[in-house]
């Protein structure tokens, strides 16, 4: 289907535009009174998850509330450990729970992969194949997936964590089996991932979330590789990476077979530039909390962002929205970057 607005993938493909495009990690969730309307109704995260009209629908409510440039599939990033084997819940006001976690070598190696793993997520792909018709190529559609290494601290600690301790104990004591549990996971995003561009995924951001808590050693050793095995293998679309936090591994993400990066609040437009290089789109990176101040605050914080990018660009915020967010300010933060041009 012909897009009206391409403007998010010609950016992301280096052409040069009138304005940057504009949407928001979170941007389907609790900030939307629809989105609470419909999750009221349900038993859960899980059933609107798993539920492809619903997926899709909220998938959709970010367009027509917000008029963002880039629609984003409602999934979440823990659908791939559950094909994988491993359940989760989702506990309300605290978040995802796993009541089986990776221990030993006999866990990883029960865990199926690869295309097997991947066929087993047809409600995701159903979600995305309902959302692009129903969207009517009024956006992009974006697909993505948790980084390898997020998903492996979710897997190992069971739950969110400060530290995610029992997940870094892994990396330090048995090396070889976190390879050999980051290589299954890492098949199985690409299985899955080259399914999301099939069904109608145009663009495909990759989480890190937990990037950060690494040091550059360990980020090195254990994500790097993986991401970029990631990358090679969607050439059908672009692909962006956001690894939250890990601002010390920009050098090592710019060199990956992607075409944008996110970056967080804790690093400058300025300084993302001067590392990165300009062979890539960046994006992000207001501070969600910025969100929190008035509307001509927010319209000087954007001018000040765009002016600091200068092009190549697709404005976001540094990580997802928060769910308290007031709408106003979201929008606020949206309109900004709709009213301004590039000289
Ligand atoms: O709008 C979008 O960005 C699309 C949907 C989306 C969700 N999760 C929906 C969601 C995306 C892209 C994600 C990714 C995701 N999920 C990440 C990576 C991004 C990040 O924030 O770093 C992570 C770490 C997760 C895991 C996860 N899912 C947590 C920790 C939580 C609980 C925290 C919370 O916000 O309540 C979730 C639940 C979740 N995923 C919600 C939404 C809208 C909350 C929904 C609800 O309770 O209705």
């Amino acid at each position: 289907m012909e897009l009206k607005n391409d403007l998010l993938l010609r950016v992301a493909r280096g052409e040069a535009v009138e304005r940057p495009p504009v949407w928001l990690m979170r941007q389907a969730g609790r900030i939307l009174p629809q989105y609470r309307a419909v999750r009221e109704k349900l038993s859960g995260f899980k059933e609107l998850v798993e539920t492809p009209e619903l997926a899709a629908e909220v998938t959709i409510q970010p367009v027509d509330e917000l008029d963002v440039d880039a629609a984003i599939i409602f999934s979440d990033i823990l659908v791939i450990p559950e094909a994988m084997g491993l359940d989760y819940e989702m506990v309300e006001k605290r978040g995802p729970l796993f009541p089986r976690t990776i221990r030993s070598e006999s866990d990883i190696e029960k865990l199926v992969d690869g295309e097997t793993a991947a066929s087993r997520l047809g409600y995701v792909y159903d979600a995305l194949e309902l959302a692009r018709k129903n969207l009517g190529g009024r956006v992009p559609l974006i697909g993505f997936s948790g980084a390898p290494w997020t998903l492996l601290a979710y897997m190992v600690e069971g739950s969110g964590s400060k530290t995610f301790s029992k997940a870094k104990r892994l990396l330090y004591t048995e090396p070889a089996l976190a390879h050999r549990l980051l290589e299954k996971i890492t098949q199985t995003i690409i299985a899955y991932l080259r399914e999301k561009a099939r069904y109608g995924a145009d663009l495909i951001q990759l989480f890190d979330s937990w990037g950060g808590i690494l040091s550059p050693a360990l980020y090195r050793e254990f994500s790097t590789p993986y991401l970029q095995q990631i990358c090679s293998s969607i050439p059908e679309v672009p692909v962006t990476v956001f690894a939250k936090g890990a601002w010390f591994a920009l050098e090592d993400i710019a060199r990956m077979d992607c075409q944008v990066i996110g970056l967080d609040w804790n690093i400058s437009a300025e300084e993302g530039r001067s590392r990165v290089g300009g062979q890539k789109v960046l994006q992000g990176n207001l501070d969600p909390c910025f969100l929190y101040a008035g509307p001509s605050q927010i319209r000087r914080a954007v001018r000040e962002m765009l002016e600091a990018f200068g092009g190549r660009h697709i404005a976001n915020l540094g990580h997802g929205v928060y769910p308290d967010t007031p709408l106003e300010g979201v929008k606020a933060f949206v309109q900004a970057v709709k009213d301004y041009r590039y000289k």
